[in-house]
């Protein structure tokens, strides 16, 4: 791809997957049947992914705040993912992505922990697209996960107390082995961050839509991706300074 076509790709997408509840209940089914359709969803949006050149595709899956939903929510929320990992890893490692599950993994049982372990190994070598599933998952605690191990550097004499700032923090965030978050998509119409990668979307443009996860397809993909080309991204820098080194 030339180089101002691959500019207007964004690099790395995040999407906070939401509206399955409110999907399932338009059709009178139970929440379990909009999460359902939602892994149909994921597949669809990583299908377009590989085809539109992204590099890494970060989902929101399960947040540190979903542990209070009831129980049996959760607990249906779980066998999906396992049911997930148990059919799919497989035909995503022929496509070349690499999965990786992000956040307290220790928050979870040993069988899905052990799951979700063996399918990183399993695709760790893979290029293609780098997907990210982040599952008990926060902003503040990867901001706090990332502050532990830098007062640990400082502690152990590893690191002067001056020596910490945005970069060598920045080094231990979720994902920092990646290329910058550029787009965050929300589904489901709610216009907010809800505490995921608080730190790494600092310069992501932001795309709301209000349709419903389960309805979003390569179509409304490509939507997002060709809104995100037309912005002008300027970093803190004037719209004049932008114009004159592109
Ligand atoms: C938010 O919709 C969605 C979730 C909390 C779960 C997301 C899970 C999936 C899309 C399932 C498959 C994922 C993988 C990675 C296999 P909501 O329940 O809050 O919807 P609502 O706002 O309409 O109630």
């Amino acid at each position: 791809m030339p180089g101002a076509e691959a500019a207007r790709v964004p690099r790395h997408i995040a999407i906070v997957m939401d509206g399955n509840g409110r999907w399932a209940k338009a059709r009178r089914r139970p929440r379990s049947f909009g999460h359902n359709a939602g892994r149909k969803a994921v597949r669809v949006v990583i299908e377009g992914c590989l085809r539109e050149g992204v590099q890494a595709l970060t989902l929101f899956a399960f947040s540190s705040e979903n542990w209070q939903r009831p129980q049996d929510e959760v607990g249906a929320l779980m066998s999906l993912f396992l049911r997930a990992l148990d059919k799919e890893v497989d035909e995503l490692h022929q496509h070349g992505v690499r999965l990786r599950f992000i956040g307290d993994l220790d928050a979870f049982d040993e069988p899905l922990r052990q799951r979700m372990q063996a399918a990183m190994t399993h695709t760790a070598g893979n290029r293609a697209l780098q997907v990210n599933i982040a599952v008990s998952y926060g902003g503040r605690w990867d901001i706090v996960q990332a502050s532990r191990r830098a007062a640990a550097a400082v502690a152990s004499g590893e690191l002067a107390l001056g020596q910490i700032d945005e970069a060598r923090l920045g080094q231990w965030m979720c994902l920092a082995e990646l290329p910058p978050l550029d787009l965050f998509i929300r589904t489901g119409g709610e216009c907010r961050i809800s505490n995921f990668l608080l730190w790494q979307a600092a310069y992501a443009e932001l795309y709301f839509t209000e349709t419903l996860w389960p309805d979003f397809d390569q179509a409304c993909l490509r939507h997002a991706i060709e809104d995100y080309a037309r912005r002008e991204r300027r970093f803190g820098r004037t719209g004049e300074q932008v114009a004159a080194t592109s």
